[in-house]
């Protein structure tokens, strides 16, 4: 058995070049791996504490020396000489360790980098490939398939520094093929946006995610640009900021394909979103991302009060690998349809494209199929593609 005998943890930087957590473990028969963790911008009302430095003199306040240090000094102690195969365990103990609701104490960021990194090593160790590893810790057995993608090509919100409210414009490929078609399909579109951009002589500069940030201000012209660029459907995500009106929506979805509407009301408004999901259950997809958090208490009230019927899956909104895998299974047992997702500060970490896979998700978020934080996420699925066809 190897046990876990070190953990370096470090400040790296993410694509917007604010320090992160990267760790690497050790075991005592030589064996590492490594993880490190992405950040979000719209974070939501209820997700993990991301520990952040106080110090105004560095990063302006935004270094992890104190979420490194948490590792150093309390988790490398409690968890020396456990079993990296033993995921449940070394999450249980970080909860232990921290005691608070949302990792105030330790940070999510802290604690997150060590589960995942933890995963990686075991799956090493048992010589098996990520995503196979994270099934099997979920228990299943189906076969596996790839996600679709929901490529994220307009950008807007806090993301980008135009003026659309919305805050991503996604373009979903419509086709049942293969995962190496539907990046062929959303890259193209992708170009073409370019062109046409160009052409209107808009802006094409990007935003955050890696799609274009044209200085316009109509919701509704965004979607018609992507439409023009190709023929696939929409997905969109309003972070919060939207209109509460169901006739506003209705219009919407009348005139465009669109197949998802995430965050459509703030993470409070409950009421309202029982509202939406009682009109539009059936007809679209009510993406629940900061509504639920990734955290499967808040998960198990919105299926009881029939709220939404698709969730978003971050792990860094929770902060341990096993906190996510229970709220998958949650969602997995109420026909909630899965998405899986980065961050708008992402690293080159391609954990989420195993983890789509391992929980056959339905689709994954990566944003646009550039910047290389982004394609690393769709390169890695590709890879594991070829690999299920070989
Ligand atoms: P965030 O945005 O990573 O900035 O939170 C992504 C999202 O809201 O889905
Ligand atoms: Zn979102």
């Amino acid at each position: 058995m190897s046990k876990v005998k070190k953990i370096f943890a470090r400040e790296i930087l993410d694509s917007r070049g604010n320090p992160t957590v990267e760790v690497e473990i050790l075991t005592d028969d030589e064996q590492s791996a490594f993880a490190s963790v992405p950040s979000g911008q719209t974070t939501g009302s209820k997700e993990a504490v991301e520990l952040r430095d106080t110090d105004a003199d560095r990063y302006d306040g935004m270094g992890v020396l104190k979420a490194i240090e948490n590792i150093d000094k309390q988790i490398l102690p409690a968890v020396v000489g456990l079993d990296p195969l033993s995921q449940q365990e070394l999450d249980q103990t970080l909860l232990d360790l921290d005691k608070t609701e949302h990792k105030s104490v330790l940070g999510a960021n802290a604690t997150l980098a060590v589960s995942l990194a933890c995963c990686r090593l075991a799956s090493q160790i048992k010589k098996i490939p990520l995503y196979q590893y994270i099934q099997q810790l979920l228990g299943w057995e189906q076969p596996f398939s790839s996600p679709t993608p929901m490529f994220n090509i307009i950008n807007g919100g806090q993301h980008a520094d135009n003026k659309l409210s919305f805050q991503e414009f996604m373009a979903v490929p419509t086709k049942p093929t293969t995962f190496k078609e539907k990046v062929r399909e959303g890259t193209e579109i992708y170009h073409r946006l370019k062109k046409i951009l160009l052409s209107q002589a808009l802006n094409t500069a990007v935003g955050d995610e890696g799609g274009f940030s044209p200085n316009i201000s109509d919701n509704e012209e965004a979607i018609k640009l992507i439409l023009q660029a190709g023929k696939v459907n929409i997905a969109l995500d309003i972070a919060g900021v939207g209109n509460d009106e169901i006739s506003f929506w209705q219009k919407l979805m009348a005139q465009y394909p669109i197949i998802g509407i995430e965050d459509p009301l703030r993470d409070d408004d409950w009421q309202g979103w029982q509202e939406m999901t009682k009109t539009f259950d059936g007809k679209v997809l009510l993406i629940g991302d900061d509504i639920f958090a990734t955290n499967p208490q808040l998960l198990q009230q919105g299926i009881k009060e029939k709220v939404a019927n698709a969730v978003i899956i971050k792990p860094n909104q929770i902060g341990t690998l096993s906190e996510t895998l229970k709220f998958i299974k949650i969602a997995k047992d109420a026909n909630y349809v899965m998405i899986v997702s980065h961050r708008s500060g992402e690293t080159e970490d391609t954990f989420i494209s195993d983890l789509a896979v391992g929980c056959g998700a339905k689709y994954i978020k990566a944003g646009a199929p550039a910047r290389g934080e982004r394609v690393n996420k769709y390169n890695r699925l590709l890879r594991i593609e070829e690999e299920l066809q070989r």
